[in-house]
C-alpha cells in the first residue's frame, strides 16, 4: 500500500460513488491530521455531527463534545480543546452560504487549520463555483489551510479543484465516469472499472505517482 503523506497544506480530491468508501476513508485520516492540527468538516448531511444526541454534536469519535449544532461551529467561537468542528452548509450550490463564507474566510485569517469538504458538489460545480470556496482552495496552501474535498460526481468537479490539488483519490464510480475518473487518477477506464469495493486508486501529481490500494481499516459498525 502507498504510504501515505499528508501534508498539512495540501489539496486533494476524493472521488466515488455512493457508498463507495469516500467518507470511511476520510474519517480514518482526518483522525490523524487531527492530533495535530485542529479540523473543520462541512457536512451538510450532518453525518459527522452526532445525530440523535440531543443536539449536540460530538466529535465523531464520540468523545468530545463540540457544542451544539444550531450554533455553527464558527471559528470566532472556536475552542481550542476541539480539534473537530462540523458546519452544516446549505447545500444548493448556486446560493451563497453566509456562514460557510465568514468560516473560509476566518480560516484562512487564522491558518493551520484542515478543511474538509464532504459531499463537495453541493458547494462547489463545474459551473457554479463561490467565490470564497475558490479562494480557499486557490490561496489555501499560503496559509497552511489544507482542504480536502470528496464528491460522487466527477464530471461535476470545477477546474480549479484539478488544477490546484496534488492528489487524487478514485473509489469505485459508476461506469459512465470510469473515462473521466481514469483520467483524473492516471488509470485506465478498465482499471477504475475493475475497481472493487474500497479499494481505492491514489495519484499523487508531486511524486507523478499513481498506485491502486487496498481498503483502509475499517472500524465501525457494518
Ligand atoms: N474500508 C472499508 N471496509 C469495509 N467497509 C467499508 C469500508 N469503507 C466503507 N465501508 C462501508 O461502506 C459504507 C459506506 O461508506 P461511506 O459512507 O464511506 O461511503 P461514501 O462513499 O462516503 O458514500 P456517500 O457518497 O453516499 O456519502 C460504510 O458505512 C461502511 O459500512
Ligand atoms: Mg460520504
Amino acid at each position: 500500500m502507498t504510504k501515505i503523506t499528508i501534508d498539512p497544506s495540501e489539496r486533494m480530491i476524493i472521488l466515488g460513488k455512493t457508498g463507495s468508501g469516500k467518507t470511511q476513508f476520510a474519517k480514518y485520516l482526518l483522525r490523524i491530521i487531527a492530533k495535530k492540527m485542529p479540523v473543520v468538516i462541512i457536512d451538510p448531511n450532518e453525518l459527522w455531527l452526532g445525530k440523535g444526541k440531543g443536539g449536540q454534536a460530538t466529535d465523531w469519535a464520540g468523545k468530545k463534545e463540540m457544542g451544539s449544532i444550531d450554533k455553527p461551529h464558527l471559528i470566532d467561537v472556536f475552542n481550542p480543546k476541539w480539534h473537530v468542528q462540523c458546519l452544516q452548509p446549505d447545500v444548493d450550490g448556486t446560493e451563497q452560504d453566509e456562514r460557510l463564507e465568514r468560516l473560509c474566510y476566518d480560516l484562512l485569517k487564522a491558518g493551520h487549520h484542515f478543511i474538509y469538504f464532504d459531499e463537495s458538489e453541493g458547494i462547489a460545480t463545474a459551473n457554479q463555483v463561490p467565490r470564497y470556496i475558490r479562494r480557499v482552495w486557490k490561496t489555501g496552501r499560503a496559509h497552511n489551510l489544507g482542504a480536502w474535498v470528496s464528491t460522487q460526481a466527477p464530471t461535476g468537479i470545477p477546474k480549479i479543484f484539478k488544477s490546484q490539488a496534488e492528489k487524487f483519490i478514485a473509489f469505485k464510480v459508476g461506469e459512465e465516469d470510469a473515462d473521466v475518473v481514469g483520467n483524473i487518477v492516471h488509470a485506465s477506464e478498465d482499471e477504475v472499472k475493475a475497481l472493487k469495493p474500497y479499494h481505492w486508486y491514489y495519484y499523487d501529481t508531486t511524486m507523478e505517482h499513481a498506485v491502486l490500494n487496498p481498503p483502509i481499516p475499517f472500524k465501525g459498525k457494518k
